[in-house]
């Protein structure tokens, strides 16, 4: 069976989950889902990144250890995923033995390639950005006279110490072939082209120990280093799947990194060349997303506008947030989250034409043929226009889902939907039954069942629940789409002359606006 491998970012257990941990986590849940349904032998990896300095400060501001902060944070998540309906298959922590094993075997790798040295180090630090700002940068960005930082304008610190680096600088050129070699490297293009113009400008070497604190993994043969957070933090992709005690590991290159734009060039730039220089493939797809604003405004802890997910869990379905969060915004855009958006969209896309198409087509067939289907008779233009529509989407769907193209993805089934409430308009079976012309009324209301059966097929990996009860009313049993395949599934034609569906029960209810 062919590979898929997917990640998430690991998130950081110094804040708790919130809408953006949400949102790549769903978007990488949707992209698993639907390749298991496409017979690929699927990985999903999510996870938490533990270690580094702010983690240990936020740990002592509470008097805990690290270890007790990341344990609670970690539980957050572990009860919050599945409520979320995100079906990862390993939860990577980097504190866990199998990661540390990992990332010291990635660090004796980059060690015996010639590309770690020892040296000193003095930059100018932000805490809690985490970043290194060189005298340039800050003076470009204008934050030389006041010592801050250019992206969070907090105050940062000036640093000296020794410190082991990375060659970063000697991958440049190989970097810049690979990238321009591979068009789909990094995602969307306006980040590939961001990504090139950074590194043509020139890579300096990366500092990646520190002395200054100690939640970390010890640099090996050098206990009094620990390794810095990014080796630490990017290795997690490989050390779930086993490596080092897996030279190649089954799954790897993954098929694609899911990240947010901020954590870009980390994942597009010293990821691969760490890979290059440990002599291990690069993944194949790196895809950064936007951010999202709350009703307009930037989301902050200062703010306490940030939107946490048991919150929106009490309020709305999790595959409500599922489809709204993947439709509303092009994936790779900015986007705000606003409630009503979200209900405008679920009244009118789900409500008003998912949820009425199921209704009305179920209703019928209870009403004119005890919800039996019958024959189809010959096919008319629209009948053949339909099927033509639905069989076009399932393959417009396959080819977008490779983009990541989640909002094309479900507008492109709602075509279908919105051609499957014409059709009953167009073909009006309420007129057929009162003329008697059972046997079209009947052909009709087949259609209508199957197109609705291969649109819930296409819309599981993002509403899997809700799809289960829509598919559950048209086989009239509980199914599971989570375990179906597009080959055993995806057919037009499966439901036979005699299926008993049954009755019609609301899935999408209206929202009161
Ligand atoms: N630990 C690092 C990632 C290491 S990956 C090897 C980290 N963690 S994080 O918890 O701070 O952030 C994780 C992800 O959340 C990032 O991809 C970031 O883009 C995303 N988001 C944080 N706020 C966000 C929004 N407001 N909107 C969308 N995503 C956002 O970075």
């Amino acid at each position: 069976m062919e590979s898929y491998y997917v990640t998430t970012p690991i998130y950081y257990v110094n804040d708790e989950p919130h809408l953006g941990h949400m949102y790549t986590t769903i978007a990488a849940d949707v992209l698993a889902r639907y390749q298991r349904m496409s017979s690929r032998d699927v990985f999903f990896l999510t996870g938490v990144d533990e270690h580094g300095q702010k983690v240990e400060q936020a740990a002592e501001a509470r008097g805990i250890a690290p270890i007790e902060l990341a344990d609670q944070v970690v539980a957050r998540y572990k009860s919050l995923w599945p409520e979320l309906g995100i079906s990862n298959d390993d939860f990577i922590r980097t504190s866990s033995d199998r990661h540390k094993a990992g990332v010291q075997a990635m660090w004796r790798r980059l060690e015996n390639a010639g590309t770690i040295y020892k040296d000193f180090y003095e930059d100018w630090y932000c805490v809690p950005c985490e970043t290194y700002w060189t005298e340039t940068q800050l003076k470009d960005a204008e934050c030389w006279d006041s010592k801050h930082c250019p992206d969070c304008k907090r105050e940062v610190e000036k640093i000296q110490e020794e410190s082991y680096f990375f060659r970063l600088s000697a991958f440049q050129e190989q970097l810049l072939e690979h990238i321009h070699a591979n068009p789909d490297f990094i995602a969307p293009l306006s980040r590939r082209n961001e990504v090139i113009s950074f590194v043509e400008s020139g890579l300096r070497d990366l500092s990646v120990s520190r002395t200054t604190f100690s939640w970390g993994v010890p640099v090996p043969g050098d206990e009094k280093h620990v390794i810095y957070v990014w080796i630490d933090a990017l290795t997690n992709y490989l050390s779930a799947l086993g490596f080092p005690d897996q030279e190649q590991p089954e799954h790897w290159p993954a098929d694609v990194h899911l990240i947010g734009k901020d954590i870009l060039r980390f994942h597009a730039i010293y990821w691969p060349c760490m890979l290059m220089a440990a002599g291990l493939p690069l993944p194949k797809r790196i895809y950064a997303h936007g951010w999202w604003t709350v009703e307009g405004e930037k989301m902050s802890k200062s703010k306490g506008n940030a939107l946490r997910p048991a919150d929106l869990l009490a309020e709305y379905h999790a595959d409500v947030l599922r489809y709204f969060l993947l439709r509303e915004v092009p994936f790779g855009q900015d986007g705000d989250f606003s409630f009503s958006a979200l209900k405008q969209r679920y009244n009118s896309e789900l409500a008003n034409d998912v949820g009425n198409l199921l209704n009305r087509s179920l209703s019928m067939l209870t009403k004119y043929n005890g919800g039996v289907l019958a024959d189809v008779g010959e096919e008319s233009d629209s009948d053949r226009a339909l099927i033509a529509d639905v069989e076009a989407m399932q393959r417009d769907v396959a080819e977008l889902m490779e983009k990541q193209a989640f909002h094309l993805v479900l507008d492109r089934i709602n075509v279908v939907v919105r051609h499957g409430n014409r059709y009953v308009e167009d073909n009006a079976p309420w007129a057929l039954a009162k003329a008697g012309d059972t046997a079209r009324l009947n052909s009709v209301l087949y259609h209508l069942v199957e197109t609705l059966r291969l649109v819930a097929v296409q819309l599981s990996p993002f509403m899997p629940e809700k799809m289960n009860q829509m598919l559950s009313q048209i086989y009239s049993e509980d199914v599971s789409a989570t375990s179906f395949t597009f080959i055993e599934h995806g057919g037009w034609g499966l439901l036979k002359a005699g299926h008993q569906c049954a009755k019609a029960q609301p899935v999408f209810p209206r929202m009161d606006a």
